[in-house]
């Protein structure tokens, strides 16, 4: 793989994406087998959204590869007003081997990237959050043994979980629905790129306003919060829109018996998803949070070992001498 960042899942080939889930699947059977993998590399992580999974499991994760985190808070560097993101993408380049970042707009972690000579990891934007897509699906790998044609049914808002969900769905052959009010689908563009993906993968992506339809038979049903980050002006309003779209007994009981449910976390119990199905036991949102750290290892260890760097060296420099 050659790519320097993890911006998108859209940004990997089918291949490429099935890759980073076998790898994460190794770094959980083998936690003692890669403890210098990444040694002496400092991972620099921007927060401009708070975070407990996001976090912690960077923050575990690179320790556990022999690396550094350093954990930059809004405060600390306040992107784009104290300093400009190319000015702190060429400062961080100099100092740390990788970058982290959470931020609002989507531009800010595609300007990081090119702008730093670094790997970029997308810890979320307001667009998407691939990070969680692998643990989502690594973890139903675990569940149900397979991703290739099971039916996964988001009930929710259509933005960065949803978005991220659908590209991964897309490159692995998953059956994809996802179920908004009337205003709060997908981006266009999103799913524009995924129904293209679909046809050469097998996989498929429905965009519908019905959750019942969505969930009909569905192996896997998951939601996310009403009100994201940064839209808590709009918690409110919000609460009455999305009521009918709550992941409650009565509408999981229309996916298969045996589905499972899933949420990116943190929750609300009793907005977006009631007790009784987060705290089931066919729930495996605790799963999915420890898989953020699994999925991200193998990020990171692809993105940031040793010889990637010279990779990406050499290949710059055959694009440039095919330029000539
Ligand atoms: N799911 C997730 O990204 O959680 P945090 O916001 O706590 O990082
Ligand atoms: N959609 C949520 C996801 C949190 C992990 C948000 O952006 O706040």
């Amino acid at each position: 793989m050659l790519q320097k960042d993890f911006l998108s899942i859209r940004d990997f080939s089918p291949q490429e994406t099935g890759q980073f889930l076998h790898l994460a699947c190794q770094l959980k059977a083998h936690p003692g087998g890669y403890t210098s993998a990444l040694k002496g590399r400092t991972l620099a992580m921007i927060f401009e959204k708070p975070s407990l999974r996001t976090r912690v499991t960077f923050d575990v994760g690179i320790q556990e590869l022999g690396g550094h985190p350093l954990y930059l808070s809004p405060a600390e560097i306040s992107l784009g007003k104290r300093e400009s993101v190319y000015d702190v993408a060429k400062n961080l380049e100099r100092m740390v081997q990788g970058i982290m970042i959470r931020t609002f707009a989507h531009d800010i972690v595609v300007d990081m990237a090119r702008y730093a000579g670094i790997p970029v990891i997308n810890g979320l934007t307001d667009y998407s959050h691939p990070c969680q897509a692998m643990a989502d699906y690594l973890t139903m790998l675990e569940v149900k043994g397979r991703i290739a044609g099971l039916k996964v049914a988001y009930i929710g808002d259509g933005n960065n979980v949803a978005h991220s969900l659908l590209f991964a769905g897309a490159q692995l052959g998953a059956e994809v629905w996802i179920a908004t009010p009337p205003g709060y689908e997908p981006d266009s563009g999103a799913v524009a790129w995924a129904v293209e993906r679909c046809a050469a993968t097998g996989a498929s992506c429905t965009i519908t306003n019905d959750p019942n339809l969505a969930v009909l038979g569905a192996d896997v049903v998951y939601t996310d919060v009403w009100a994201s980050m940064g839209q808590e002006a709009e918690a409110a309003a919000r609460r009455n829109i999305f009521q009918p779209y709550q992941v409650n007994a009565k509408l999981f009981a229309k996916a298969k018996p045996d589905a499972i449910f899933l949420h990116c976390l943190p929750a609300h119990r009793g907005d977006e998803v009631t007790e009784d199905v987060i705290d089931s036991p066919r729930s495996f949102v605790f799963q999915q949070a420890e898989n953020r750290l699994h999925a991200q290892k193998a990020i990171m260890l692809e993105l940031m070992k040793g010889d990637k760097a010279a990779e990406r060296e050499t290949a710059r420099e055959s694009r440039l001498e095919l330029v000539k």
